[in-house]
């Protein structure tokens, strides 16, 4: 049903309208402005689109006339937006080149990269050391048979070390006998290992985690070894001396003395210790008040770092070499303690937190 003032009404819209959208228009500074100006006119709720609405009360012979006049509206408003739409463009291409050019000689952004863990580079450096002397690497398994870690190394039954307050056995427990399982409490267990595999001439090196019962500032429940031996007719204890000595040497510093002390450990005869001078107080340089005043060396000196010895003829009997005929040496020692020693590190812990604020200074 047409309504008399329908007319006027929609006339007036569309007026009103033209203007409205110019001038809101005007005032957007951004792509996401525009598009809602454009929302509010011509959007499914907008002005424009609710005049339209109507259109079936115009009086039909003016009907025609306005609704072309409401499409003329329409197109010009779709025009506006575009050109209002490719100004702001324009607007922001030249901001960007009018702007600071691209610095291509800035850094990157900063990726933190890995870096081996210090006991690994200690690892590396001595076995760069004996792989120059013309020994092999070998490896061999954590888990272990007992026989292999203390019987066939002719420690007796009761020797204290195979208690379970010092080792930790896998399965039954209170069983120590040849078949029990364990975690191996020291690489010497690759004597037995490579000796019952190969025969002489034969010299080694074999690096790799043990695990004893102990936790304090300076024993953690899993450590890394280095074991090392040699076998062949007529070694004598001069060539252990000379391998051990060369070996600290070239590790630490080439001024070192090395001395030799007796000591016992089952499968060597005879075994000893062996004490290197003090590298923090660097005690070669015969400085007394500072070696005095050391607190690593406690004022001796020396500190000692490895064990060593003429393998037992019982081992070689264990292993079913002719204990006549071959003489060999062996050494052990905890690469942990090295890198601790090498790094200046007080508490061995530190590397087995796995804090990169420690182990990024290395
Ligand atoms: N296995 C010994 C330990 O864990 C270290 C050791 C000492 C190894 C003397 C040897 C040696 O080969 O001859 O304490």
């Amino acid at each position: 049903m047409a309504e008399p003032d329908a007319v006027q009404t929609f006339e007036n819209g569309l007026a009103e309208i033209r203007g409205a959208y110019a001038e809101a228009l005007r005032a957007a500074r951004s792509e996401p402005e525009l598009r809602l100006i454009n929302g509010r006119y011509v959007g499914p709720q907008g002005e424009l689109t609710k005049l339209l609405k109507l259109m079936p009360k115009l009086p039909g012979e003016q009907r025609r006339e306005l609704g072309q006049a409401a499409n003329a509206l329409k197109q010009e408003i779709q025009s506006t937006f575009d050109e209002a739409l490719q100004s702001i463009f324009r607007g922001a291409r030249e901001a960007e080149l009018n702007g600071p050019p691209l610095d291509v000689t800035l850094p990157g952004r900063w990726q933190m990269p890995g870096r081996l863990h210090p006991i690994t580079r200690v690892r590396n450096e001595v076995l760069d050391i004996f792989v120059s002397l013309g020994f092999d690497i070998a490896d061999g398994p954590e888990v272990e048979l007992y026989e292999n870690c203390f019987d066939k190394l002719g420690f007796p039954p009761d020797h204290p070390a195979t208690d379970e307050q010092d080792t930790f056995f896998i399965g039954a427990t209170g069983s120590r006998n040849a078949e029990s399982v364990l975690l191996r409490t020291q690489t010497s267990t690759i004597q037995i290992r490579e000796m019952m595999k190969r025969e002489p001439p034969l010299a080694i090196v074999s690096p790799g985690a043990v695990y004893r019962r102990d936790d304090d500032a300076t024993h953690s429940p899993m450590f890394f070894q280095l074991e090392g031996f040699l076998v062949d007719e007529d070694v004598t204890f001069a060539e252990l001396k000379g391998v051990l000595t060369l070996f600290l040497r070239r590790l630490f510093d080439e001024h070192i003395a090395v001395r030799f002390r007796a000591s016992y450990f089952p499968f060597v005869e005879p075994g000893g210790e062996v004490d290197m001078s003090c590298v923090f107080c660097r005690a070669w340089e015969g400085d007394r008040a500072r070696t005095a005043q050391c607190r690593v060396c406690k004022g001796t000196g020396w500190m000692e770092i490895l064990g060593c010895g003429m393998i037992h003829p019982v081992v070689f009997e264990n292993v079913g070499y002719d204990a006549e005929k071959y003489t060999g040496f062996a050494f052990g020692m905890g690469l942990d303690r090295i890198a601790m020693l090498k790094y200046g590190i007080p508490n061995i812990k530190l590397l087995y937190e796995n804090d990169v604020r420690f182990l990024s200074q290395f």
